[in-house]
């Protein structure tokens, strides 16, 4: 979903995992101004946070990256990013914003690894077996936030030093929660295209699907058509079970040979569709897999590029699942996987991560229907969720807790958090577009994807961006000014 559907290949992200910092160079020539120079570092973390007698009161070593680099020693404000669901060095490496601000306002920076994802694994590989991933929760992963920040503030001499958190996604949803739970610790939020009413139930199922569409839409009607066209080109060989066509024009590994294998080319195509929508940046980005700028114009120029529909189809998944050029036909079941997010959950551990979170807590009943969107139908609802997680996982979700535990949209006594969202992003509309009060302030960034503002400035930024991450820098520095006020009156 959120982030996690941007694992594409496990090739590249065994690279990116094995060897963060050769990622890095090979980043370097594309990146402006700031360079973060983190340091890898591990904490001990308590392992369950509300359980004094549990069968884990242990600790498990979570990491973080840090760099003092900007920070005015012992005085300047500490910008903390919530690290969503990845290896937090593709947050660190995509968010170059907080470090252009650190250097501003002569922060300390420190981005933190989730639990359960990354190198962050309390029982190792054990950790997603049953019941070792019981200890992956929201309320675990801000307590960890909380002690870890508590913590590292005593060790560098900064208890005076103010807090802002940071988070895009996922993480933007932690940063909005950390305010909302923990006032005592953190001043101000900047919740970069976080989704919290969707995924609190709060939305509508196809809105998702919807937005996708629109992008496409949104480049021309043309465009749309073609997308719709060669779903129903597909559709009509597979009632045919003309198989061997289907993999023949779709370069398929294998061909398909049940409804369920349709479903599966389905979901991996339409996947492909959301990860350009969400990743619809004005330049080249390497957010794990290589995306090319202006990523839909590229795909509905692919759609439209020659007659035949299908082909044009397997050349737009291609930019997505091939962007290495190195894909010689596509693996249907090891593209892309099926799971309790119909956005993706990505591969590999993190996948399995984000698999029982949405099977737990977050919400993610999402469904196309190509009526209100360019899809195949595929419904996926709370009952549906239901079986499968039960299946999946031994859980039953509980779709009110995160509106009850996260306050849902009833924010109005929360305060200093800012919402950024971008309209070209498909989960811009499950989060909050409007200002709720003088300190909850929504933020609208025209001609932007997924946390556009929270990237280092590049040169083909829009305009708009450019005046939201102004927005946000002086927002954030009013708040660190009222939070020293506090901190120093008696
Ligand atoms: C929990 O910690 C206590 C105190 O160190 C120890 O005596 C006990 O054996 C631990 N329990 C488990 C299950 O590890
Ligand atoms: C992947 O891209 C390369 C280079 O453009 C191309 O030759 C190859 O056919 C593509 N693979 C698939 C499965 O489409
Ligand atoms: C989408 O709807 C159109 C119009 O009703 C129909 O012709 C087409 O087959 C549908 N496509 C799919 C993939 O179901
Ligand atoms: C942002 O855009 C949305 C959708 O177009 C609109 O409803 C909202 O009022 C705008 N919010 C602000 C703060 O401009």
């Amino acid at each position: 979903m959120l982030f996690s559907t941007l694992t594409v290949t496990l090739l590249v992200t065994e690279v990116i995992h094995g060897l963060p910092h050769t990622y890095f160079q090979s980043r370097r020539h594309h990146t402006l101004k700031t360079e973060p120079q983190f340091t890898e570092k591990y904490f001990t973390q308590i392992l369950d946070h509300f359980n004094f007698n549990s069968m884990v009161n242990g600790t498990f070593n979570q990491r973080y990256l840090i760099t003092d680099k900007y920070w005015k020693k012992g005085y300047g404000p500490i910008f903390f990013y919530t690290g969503n669901e990845g290896n937090i060095w593709e947050f660190a490496l995509n968010s170059g914003f907080i470090t252009e601000l650190a250097a501003q306002q002569r922060a300390l920076v420190i981005f933190a690894e989730h639990r359960y994802y990354g190198k962050s694994l309390p029982f190792g590989k054990e950790s997603f077996n049953i019941p070792q991933i019981s200890l992956l929760t929201v309320e675990q992963a801000l307590a960890d936030y909380s002690v870890m920040i508590t913590e590292l503030k005593k060790q560098l001499a900064a208890t005076d030093c103010p807090v802002i958190v940071f988070g895009g996604s996922y993480g933007g949803m932690l940063s909005v929660y950390m305010r909302l739970k923990y006032p005592n610790i953190v001043a101000g939020a900047l919740a970069a295209s976080a989704p919290i009413l969707s995924t609190a139930g709060l939305g509508d199922s196809r809105q998702f699907f919807r937005d996708v569409t629109a992008d496409f839409e949104g480049v021309s009607p043309e465009c749309r058509n073609a997308v719709r066209g060669a779903f129903h080109q597909l559709k009509e060989l597979a009632e045919q079970q003309d198989y061997s066509q289907i993999q023949a024009t779709l370069a398929l590994c294998k061909p398909p040979s049940s409804a369920q294998d349709i479903h599966q080319l389905n979901g991996l195509l339409r996947n492909a569709f959301t990860l350009i929508a969400m990743l619809d940046y004005p330049y080249i980005t390497y957010f794990i897999g290589k995306m090319p700028a202006n990523p839909v114009k590229v795909a509905c120029e692919t759609m439209l590029s020659g007659s035949d529909l299908l082909a044009n189809l397997r050349d737009t998944a291609g930019i997505v699942y091939n962007a290495t050029g190195l894909l010689t036909c596509f693996d249907t079941y090891n593209l892309y996987l099926e799971c309790a997010d119909p956005t993706g959950c990505g591969l590999g551990f993190d996948s399995m991560a984000w698999d029982y979170q949405a099977c737990t807590e977050i919400n993610l009943c999402y469904e196309s229907n190509n009526v209100t969107d360019m899809f195949p139908p595929m419904p996926f609802t709370e009952r549906d969720r239901e079986v499968y997680c039960s299946k999946r996982w031994a859980v039953v979700p509980r779709p009110d807790w995160l509106k009850i535990q996260f306050w849902g949209d009833a924010l109005s006594s929360a305060s200093n958090i800012i919402f950024s969202n971008g309209d070209l992003d498909p989960w811009a509309n499950g989060g909050v577009r409007t200002s709720l009060s003088s300190s909850l302030i929504a933020v609208n960034i025209s001609g932007g994807a997924h946390h556009l503002d929270l990237r280092a400035s590049n040169e083909a930024d829009p305009l708009s961006v450019i005046n939201a991450r102004k927005i946000e820098a002086d927002l954030i520095t009013q708040w660190v000014k009222m939070e020293r006020t506090r901190i120093q009156s008696p």
